[in-house]
Protein backbone atom coordinates (compact mmCIF):
# COMPACT_ATOMS: atom_id res chain seq x y z
CA UNK A 1 0.00 0.00 0.00
CA UNK A 2 3.07 2.16 0.26
CA UNK A 3 3.50 2.17 -3.69
CA UNK A 4 1.31 4.74 -4.92
CA UNK A 5 2.02 7.39 -2.11
CA UNK A 6 5.96 6.96 -2.93
CA UNK A 7 5.01 7.56 -6.54
CA UNK A 8 2.87 10.68 -6.26
CA UNK A 9 5.78 11.87 -3.61
CA UNK A 10 8.37 10.83 -6.50
CA UNK A 11 6.36 12.97 -8.96
CA UNK A 12 5.86 15.57 -6.56
CA UNK A 13 9.63 15.83 -6.05
CA UNK A 14 10.12 15.92 -9.98
CA UNK A 15 8.25 18.58 -11.07
CA UNK A 16 10.36 21.91 -9.96
CA UNK A 17 12.85 19.92 -11.75
CA UNK A 18 10.72 19.83 -14.92
CA UNK A 19 10.06 23.43 -14.65
CA UNK A 20 13.30 24.56 -14.36
CA UNK A 21 14.70 22.66 -17.42
CA UNK A 22 12.86 26.31 -19.24
CA UNK A 23 15.24 28.30 -16.74
CA UNK A 24 18.41 30.59 -17.77
CA UNK A 25 19.85 31.79 -14.38
CA UNK A 26 16.77 30.97 -11.79
CA UNK A 27 14.97 32.96 -14.66
CA UNK A 28 12.36 31.10 -16.82
CA UNK A 29 13.33 31.54 -20.32
CA UNK A 30 10.19 32.57 -21.95
CA UNK A 31 9.03 36.45 -20.21
CA UNK A 32 7.77 37.71 -23.14
CA UNK A 33 4.42 38.07 -23.70
CA UNK A 34 2.80 35.81 -27.19
CA UNK A 35 1.53 37.69 -29.84
CA UNK A 36 -0.82 35.31 -31.85
CA UNK A 37 -0.47 36.06 -35.47
CA UNK A 38 -0.76 33.55 -38.58
CA UNK A 39 2.13 32.45 -40.73
CA UNK A 40 1.32 35.21 -43.29
CA UNK A 41 0.96 38.11 -40.22
CA UNK A 42 4.45 36.84 -38.92
CA UNK A 43 6.31 37.35 -42.34
CA UNK A 44 4.55 40.43 -42.64
CA UNK A 45 5.96 41.76 -39.13
CA UNK A 46 9.48 40.03 -39.90
CA UNK A 47 9.90 41.70 -43.33
CA UNK A 48 9.28 44.90 -41.78
CA UNK A 49 11.91 44.08 -38.96
CA UNK A 50 14.27 43.65 -41.54
CA UNK A 51 13.77 46.81 -42.94
CA UNK A 52 14.59 48.19 -39.91
CA UNK A 53 18.31 46.51 -39.53
CA UNK A 54 18.73 46.42 -42.62
CA UNK A 55 18.26 50.83 -42.38
CA UNK A 56 19.82 50.85 -39.22
CA UNK A 57 23.13 48.93 -40.58
CA UNK A 58 22.93 51.52 -43.48
CA UNK A 59 22.66 54.32 -41.30
CA UNK A 60 26.19 53.19 -38.92
CA UNK A 61 28.11 52.57 -41.78
CA UNK A 62 27.10 56.22 -43.80
CA UNK A 63 27.41 58.18 -40.27
CA UNK A 64 30.98 56.25 -39.85
CA UNK A 65 31.76 57.79 -43.60
CA UNK A 66 30.32 61.41 -42.43
CA UNK A 67 27.63 60.88 -45.07
CA UNK A 68 24.94 62.57 -43.87
CA UNK A 69 23.16 62.28 -46.95
CA UNK A 70 23.20 59.05 -47.20
CA UNK A 71 22.49 58.78 -43.23
CA UNK A 72 19.47 60.83 -44.28
CA UNK A 73 18.28 58.00 -47.11
CA UNK A 74 18.80 55.10 -45.08
CA UNK A 75 16.76 56.37 -42.10
CA UNK A 76 13.84 57.71 -44.41
CA UNK A 77 13.31 54.17 -45.89
CA UNK A 78 12.52 52.68 -42.19
CA UNK A 79 10.36 56.30 -42.13
CA UNK A 80 6.45 56.36 -41.72
CA UNK A 81 6.48 56.28 -45.89
CA UNK A 82 7.90 53.08 -45.86
CA UNK A 83 5.66 51.71 -43.50
CA UNK A 84 4.26 49.13 -44.91
CA UNK A 85 0.38 48.91 -44.89
CA UNK A 86 -0.54 47.01 -41.96
CA UNK A 87 -3.97 44.57 -42.86
CA UNK A 88 -7.29 45.71 -40.40
CA UNK A 89 -7.19 41.77 -39.07
CA UNK A 90 -3.41 42.54 -38.46
CA UNK A 91 -3.84 45.56 -36.48
CA UNK A 92 -6.56 44.04 -34.77
CA UNK A 93 -4.32 41.26 -33.26
CA UNK A 94 -1.33 43.54 -32.32
CA UNK A 95 -1.64 45.16 -28.83
CA UNK A 96 -1.76 48.99 -28.50
CA UNK A 97 1.81 49.18 -26.36
CA UNK A 98 3.24 47.67 -29.68
CA UNK A 99 1.16 49.62 -32.38
CA UNK A 100 2.84 52.67 -30.20
CA UNK A 101 6.42 51.70 -30.35
CA UNK A 102 6.49 50.54 -34.15
CA UNK A 103 5.06 53.59 -35.16
CA UNK A 104 7.13 56.23 -32.59
CA UNK A 105 9.95 53.66 -34.45
CA UNK A 106 8.84 54.99 -37.85
CA UNK A 107 8.44 58.59 -36.43
CA UNK A 108 11.71 58.92 -35.25
CA UNK A 109 13.55 57.43 -38.12
CA UNK A 110 11.77 60.62 -40.15
CA UNK A 111 13.05 62.71 -37.56
CA UNK A 112 16.75 61.37 -37.37
CA UNK A 113 16.46 61.63 -41.38
CA UNK A 114 15.39 65.39 -41.40
CA UNK A 115 18.08 66.45 -38.97
CA UNK A 116 20.87 64.27 -40.91
CA UNK A 117 20.04 66.25 -44.14
CA UNK A 118 18.93 70.21 -42.01
CA UNK A 119 22.28 69.89 -39.68
CA UNK A 120 24.93 67.46 -41.57
CA UNK A 121 26.08 66.02 -38.18
CA UNK A 122 27.01 62.62 -38.17
CA UNK A 123 27.76 62.30 -34.61
CA UNK A 124 23.96 63.52 -33.59
CA UNK A 125 22.90 61.10 -36.44
CA UNK A 126 24.56 58.31 -34.08
CA UNK A 127 23.11 59.59 -31.11
CA UNK A 128 19.58 59.69 -32.16
CA UNK A 129 19.73 56.26 -33.35
CA UNK A 130 20.59 55.27 -30.18
CA UNK A 131 17.84 56.55 -28.55
CA UNK A 132 15.83 55.14 -31.90
CA UNK A 133 17.53 51.62 -30.73
CA UNK A 134 15.66 51.60 -27.67
CA UNK A 135 12.75 51.16 -28.79
CA UNK A 136 13.95 48.03 -30.77
CA UNK A 137 15.33 46.58 -27.27
CA UNK A 138 12.17 47.21 -25.49
CA UNK A 139 9.59 45.99 -27.72
CA UNK A 140 12.07 43.02 -28.17
CA UNK A 141 12.14 42.68 -24.72
CA UNK A 142 8.42 42.22 -24.12
CA UNK A 143 6.72 40.71 -27.14
CA UNK A 144 7.22 37.60 -29.11
CA UNK A 145 5.33 36.12 -31.98
CA UNK A 146 3.73 32.74 -31.85
CA UNK A 147 1.84 31.13 -34.45
CA UNK A 148 -0.28 28.10 -34.58
CA UNK A 149 1.43 24.77 -35.08
CA UNK A 150 0.24 23.43 -38.04
C1 LIG B 1 6.82 47.36 -31.75
C2 LIG B 1 7.71 46.28 -31.44
C3 LIG B 1 9.03 46.17 -32.13
C4 LIG B 1 9.91 47.19 -32.46
C5 LIG B 1 9.78 48.68 -32.17
C6 LIG B 1 11.01 46.58 -33.12
N1 LIG B 1 10.81 45.22 -33.21
FE1 LIG B 1 11.99 43.90 -34.20
N2 LIG B 1 10.72 42.38 -33.75
C7 LIG B 1 9.58 42.51 -32.98
C8 LIG B 1 8.94 41.22 -32.88
C9 LIG B 1 7.65 40.92 -32.10
C10 LIG B 1 9.72 40.32 -33.60
C11 LIG B 1 9.45 38.83 -33.83
C12 LIG B 1 9.84 37.99 -32.66
C13 LIG B 1 9.32 36.59 -32.86
O1 LIG B 1 9.24 36.12 -34.01
O2 LIG B 1 8.96 35.96 -31.86
C14 LIG B 1 10.84 41.08 -34.14
C15 LIG B 1 11.84 40.55 -34.93
C16 LIG B 1 12.91 41.25 -35.41
C17 LIG B 1 13.94 40.70 -36.25
C18 LIG B 1 14.00 39.29 -36.81
C19 LIG B 1 13.34 39.29 -38.20
C20 LIG B 1 13.38 37.94 -38.89
O3 LIG B 1 13.17 37.91 -40.12
O4 LIG B 1 13.61 36.93 -38.24
C21 LIG B 1 14.85 41.70 -36.48
C22 LIG B 1 16.11 41.63 -37.31
C23 LIG B 1 14.37 42.89 -35.80
N3 LIG B 1 13.18 42.58 -35.16
C24 LIG B 1 15.02 44.11 -35.80
C25 LIG B 1 14.51 45.27 -35.23
C26 LIG B 1 15.20 46.54 -35.21
C27 LIG B 1 16.60 46.80 -35.75
C28 LIG B 1 14.37 47.42 -34.60
C29 LIG B 1 14.56 48.89 -34.31
C30 LIG B 1 15.08 49.75 -35.32
C31 LIG B 1 13.16 46.69 -34.23
N4 LIG B 1 13.29 45.40 -34.62
C32 LIG B 1 12.10 47.26 -33.60
C33 LIG B 1 9.08 43.66 -32.43
C34 LIG B 1 9.63 44.94 -32.59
Amino acid sequence: MSRPPLLILLALAATPLLAAEHTHHGKPLEQRAPIHLTMEEKAHIHQEMRLFLSSTQKIVAAAAANDTKGVAAAARAAGMAAAHEVPAKLRGKLPMQFKKLGHATHVAFDDLARDADSLGDANHALRQLGQVMENCVSCHAVFRIETAKR
